[in-house]
């Protein structure tokens, strides 16, 4: 019997698609993030990019985060790290906006360019801005070697392996993990963080990729809700601190892929725009892990089903008051309400994956996009 498969199954590497490739490389590619930077046993965060110039970051009046599409939420997410844990205020802007609005920026700024691709133009065009007035620029970029890994005064690379889905998974993912390993450096060095909570969030990183192996198997039971779901034509998707930018990313990925028109939103914003939209057409998928002002978001979630809206929710495991409103619960496992971003991007991902594979599209190369935009 011969024994035929074609290059483009090779690389697949026995998925349908690159996308679900990617997303089940994601303990994988972590852990490659983590390598030599997050020492578990020695408790120690070794990172040379930001060692070799830590006066500039402890000196920062502000760090700017500068990023496009997926790349900016994982920006959000890093606002979030980097104030909870270093006390430094950040401000995330979009590459495109930053570089038109003649920015205030100063050689006491610190601008963090995040980049999959290390080639798309707005952010190129941000950093040069920033670096023409002083700023130091950091760069975390995936492609080695790419113009921006280059442009930029430092940086970290991502190690996520190349990523060929036009969606963006595993980038997002090792980007919030290089993001995370900085604000923790720089939370420790500076004294912002006390050394157990230093060391108790190493020790709850390191259980990370085995928590998203975990997670990944949750698969058959998101084709389920996939199902129910797919003929949707509008979606909201909500999330409070850490878990906001998830909420953008998940709306992102199901528009992306699928074309179904979705909305992100702070959960508690709901209440000033969309929830005009909310009827018993509308799925509602609501991050209500258990330390993220989960009561709060229990009632947002009673507001949505009191005007018949369907709850899809992501919950820690073990929750019961959720489980009792929701129609359909996601359990993640339990973690620092700082890393469940980590975790709780993972079902949004196959969620979106499952239904564009539902609806017939083309998963890895939607319409109208691009993997790397290189013009404006
Ligand atoms: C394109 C891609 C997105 C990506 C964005 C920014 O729109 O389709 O997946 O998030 O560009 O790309 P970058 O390579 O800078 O992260």
């Amino acid at each position: 019997q011969k024994l035929q498969m074609s290059l483009d199954q090779i690389e697949k590497g026995g998925y349908d698609h690159f996308m679900l490739k990617e997303i089940h490389e994601q303990p994988k590619a972590i852990t490659d993030t983590f390598r030599g930077r997050m020492l578990h046993e020695e408790k120690i965060i070794k990172m040379s990019s930001i060692e070799n110039h830590l006066d500039k970051f402890l000196n920062a009046n502000r760090i700017i985060i500068v990023a496009c599409g997926t790349s900016w939420h994982a920006g959000l997410v890093g606002e979030y790290l980097f104030e909870d844990m270093a006390r430094i205020p950040v401000e995330v802007e979009y590459a495109s906006e930053f570089r038109y609005r003649n920015p205030i920026i100063t050689n006491k700024d610190v601008v963090i360019a995040i980049s999959q691709s290390g080639e798309t133009a707005d952010t190129l065009a941000a950093i040069k801005l920033a670096k023409s007035k002083g700023a130091f620029v950091y760069g975390v970029c995936n492609v080695v070697g790419s113009s921006i890994a280059r442009e930029t005064h430092s940086g970290a690379y991502t190690h996520a392996g190349p990523e060929i889905g036009v969606a963006s998974t595993k980038a997002f993912t090792t980007q919030i993990t290089v993001l995370t390993l900085i604000a923790m450096k720089l939370g420790e060095a500076n004294g912002s963080l006390a050394k157990h909570t230093f060391e108790n969030y190493i020790s709850k990183m390191q259980l990370i990729p085995r928590q998203v192996e975990e997670l990944l198997k949750i698969d058959d039971k998101v084709k389920e809700i996939a199902e129910v779901y797919k003929d949707a034509k509008n979606c909201l998707y909500l999330g409070r601190g850490f878990n906001f930018p998830v909420a953008l990313e998940g709306a992102l990925k199901l528009k992306e892929i699928s074309y179904i028109h979705a909305e992100g939103y702070p959960a508690a914003e709901m209440k000033h725009g969309p929830i005009a939209l909310i009827d018993e057409n509308m799925p509602i998928f609501v991050i209500a892990t258990n330390r993220g002002h989960y009561e709060k978001v229990v009632s947002n979630i009673q507001e949505i089903k009191s005007r018949a809206g369907k709850i899809i929710a992501i919950v820690t495991e073990g929750d019961t008051t959720v489980k009792e409103i929701a129609d359909h619960v996601i359990e993640i496992p339990d973690t620092e309400e700082a890393l469940t971003p980590l975790l709780t991007t993972i079902p949004f991902q196959l969620l979106s994956y499952h239904i564009a594979v539902m609806l017939g599209k083309n998963v890895d190369q939607p319409r109208n996009l691009a993997k790397s935009v290189t013009v404006e």
